[in-house]
């Protein structure tokens, strides 16, 4: 695709569409100019694009690794593939990764995922390590914190950090697969700074953060 650009603006190949778009935008901004919904977890409009899902892949010719599309920015004459067979192949396998260790069981915009890309968690067997953290943490009157549903997007620090609240009350602690969303010294939410905003509730996509009142009438089975 070699046809110049004019006013400052890019050509670029998305899923075979060829059409032009400002040069700084993301590749999620250029699909979506096209029409083309590209899925997203960790991502959020409010807060800055951090990219730790990857769900958001996308098949870039001549690259030699798939690109989070939500961060990544377009380029001239850029040919992309959203739903190409290696981008989905990806995304089947990064969901079966995290439903196979992660309660996903209030996350409904990623259980439609799974059923989009065809996903089978037990495929990793029954031996496959979940996410144990230890039960609900029911620490304040407001909301609950149950880690054993959090998927690590992040989304619930950012907010509660510079991106929002500008609070940091919420951290991380461990490594690896036992990295866990929590408080300084893992306080309790009431000796910490938070200040029960309820923003990182309502940003956590798999109810791992709860309002209390929620919680409270699902114990009861009255939701
Ligand atoms: S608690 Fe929710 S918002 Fe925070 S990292 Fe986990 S899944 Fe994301
Ligand atoms: S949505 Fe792009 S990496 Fe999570």
């Amino acid at each position: 695709m070699t046809t110049p650009s004019h006013n400052n603006r890019i050509w670029i190949t998305i899923d075979g569409r060829s059409l032009q778009v400002p040069p700084d935008i993301t590749i999620r901004e250029a699909a979506a100019l096209a029409g083309v919904e590209i899925p997203t977890i960790c991502y959020h409009d409010a807060l800055t694009p951090n990219a730790v899902c990857r769900i958001c892949v996308v098949e870039w010719r001549g690259a030699r690794t798939l690109v989070p599309a939500c961060v990544a920015r377009v380029a001239d004459n850029a040919i992309i593939q959203t739903n190409s067979r290696r981008v989905r192949t990806a995304r089947r396998t990064l969901l079966e990764m995290l439903a196979s260790a992660v309660d996903l069981s209030q996350a409904p915009e990623i259980q439609a995922m799974m059923q989009e890309y065809d996903a089978d968690p037990d495929r990793f067997g029954p031996e496959a390590r979940r996410r144990e953290t230890g039960g609900v943490k029911d620490d304040n009157p407001f909301y609950v914190r149950d880690y054993d549903k959090c998927i690590l997007c992040w989304r619930c620090v950012q907010v509660c950090a510079e991106d929002v609240q500008h609070t940091f009350a919420l951290g991380f602690n461990h490594r690896g697969f036992d990295t866990e969303i929590a408080t300084f010294f893992n306080l309790g939410m009431k000796e910490t700074t938070c200040v029960f905003c309820g923003n990182c509730v309502g940003v956590c996509p798999t109810g791992a953060l709860k309002g209390k009142r929620l919680y409270e009438l699902e114990l009861r089975g009255d939701s």
